[in-house]
C-alpha cells in the first residue's frame, strides 16, 4: 500500500500565522505537524509517500524528508497548483497510486490512541485482500464542520455529508482514507460542489454506493484532535507535552516507527539521535540503547 500527504492549502484560516509559511510544517510541541500524519501512514506499514503541497512549500518538505531513505522509506513530492478539493489529491498523484492501493491522510490531522496501530494495519489489509474503501467515524460535540457518516445499529454507513447544517449523526469522518486503486477514476469523474471543490465525501459516496465502503468507529479511548484553529494548535501541543512528560515516551515520533517497523538499524537511529542536539535526540538515543 502506498501513502499520500495531503499538506497544501492557502491556510487562510490561521492567518496570520501561516501567511509565509504552510500550517503542515507549524509546530506541535516539538514536532513540524506533518510528522503526526506521517506517523500514522509508517504505523500501518506504509513505506512510499507522496508528499502533495503548494508550489511555494513544497521545498520545505523536501527539506525535512528529502528522498526518505533515513527513514528506510522513499518519497515523492507533487504540486497541487490550487487547492481544488481533497479528493484532487488521487489526480495529482494519480501515476504514483498506478495500480496499487493508497491511503490518503490529511498533513493537519492527528491520532493518538491505544490500539490505534492495530486499527491501521486491520483498515490496511482490509482494502488490500477486498479493495473498496475503508473510513472512520469519531463522535465529535459539533460535527457540522465535517464530513458525517450516519451508521446503522450494525455499523454500516447509511449516509455521509459534507459539513451539512442538520447533522444526521455525531460521527465526524477524520482525515484519514484508505482506497482501492480505483479511487484515481473515481476522483477524476467528480463535480465541484457549492463551494467549488472536488470532495472527499463524493469519493466516499461513490463507494458507498457500489457497497463497498468500510466504516470503522474510532471509540472514546482516541483522541482526534483539530488543528484548525489558534486555541487547537495550543491544546494539540499541550496534549502532546502532557501524555510525553508523563509517560516519557514521544507521540508520532517517527525516528522511533522507523527503528522499531525494522526500517532503519540501531546505527542509523544512534546517528539521527547524535545530530539533534535536543531533548528529542536524547529521547532517540535512549531508545536506540533499548530502552
Ligand atoms: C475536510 C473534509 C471533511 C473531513 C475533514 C477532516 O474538511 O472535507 O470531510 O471531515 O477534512 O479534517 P476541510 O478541512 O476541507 O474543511
Amino acid at each position: 500500500m502506498k501513502g499520500i500527504i495531503l499538506a497544501g492549502g492557502s491556510g487562510t484560516r490561521l492567518y496570520p500565522l501561516t501567511k509565509a509559511v504552510s500550517k503542515q510544517i507549524l509546530p506541535l510541541y516539538d514536532k513540524p505537524m506533518i510528522y503526526y500524519p506521517l506517523s500514522v501512514l509508517m504505523l500501518a506499514g506504509i513505506r512510499e509517500v507522496l508528499i502533495i503541497s503548494t508550489p511555494r512549500d513544497i521545498a520545505l518538505f523536501r527539506e525535512l524528508f528529502a528522498q526518505g531513505d533515513w527513514l528506510g522509506m522513499r518519497f515523492e513530492y507533487a504540486v497541487q497548483e490550487s487547492p481544488r478539493g481533497l479528493a484532487d489529491a488521487f489526480i495529482v498523484g494519480g501515476k504514483f497510486i498506478a495500480d496499487q492501493p493508497c491511503a490518503l491522510v490529511l498533513g493537519d490531522n492527528v491520532f493518538y490512541g491505544s490500539g490505534f496501530s492495530g486499527t491501521l494495519r486491520n483498515s490496511a489489509s482490509l482494502v488490500e485482500r477486498e479493495g473498496g474503501g475503508a473510513i472512520f467515524g469519531y463522535y465529535v460535540k459539533d460535527p457540522t464542520s465535517y464530513g458525517v457518516v450516519e451508521i446503522d445499529a450494525a455499523g454500516k454507513a447509511l449516509s455521509i455529508e459534507e459539513k451539512p447544517n442538520a447533522p444526521k449523526s455525531h460521527y465526524a469522518v477524520p482525515g484519514l482514507y484508505f482506497y482501492d486503486s480505483d479511487v484515481v477514476g473515481i476522483a477524476k469523474n467528480i463535480q465541484p460542489s457549492a463551494r467549488g471543490e472536488i470532495e472527499i465525501t463524493a469519493v466516499n459516496n461513490a463507494y458507498l454506493a457500489a457497497g463497498r465502503l468500510s466504516v470503522e468507529v474510532l471509540g472514546r479511548g482516541m483522541a482526534w484532535l483539530d488543528t484548525g484553529t489558534y486555541d487547537g494548535l495550543l491544546e494539540a501541543s499541550n496534549f502532546i507535552a502532557t501524555i510525553q512528560k508523563r509517560q516519557g515516551m514521544y507521540v508520532s515520533c517517527i525516528e522511533e516507527i522507523a527503528y522499531s517497523n525494522g526500517w532503519i538499524s540501531q546505527k542509523d537511529l544512534r546517528e539521527i539521535a547524535r545530530s539533534y542536539k535536543t531533548e528529542y535526540g536524547e529521547y532517540l538515543a535512549y531508545i536506540a540503547e533499548g530502552a
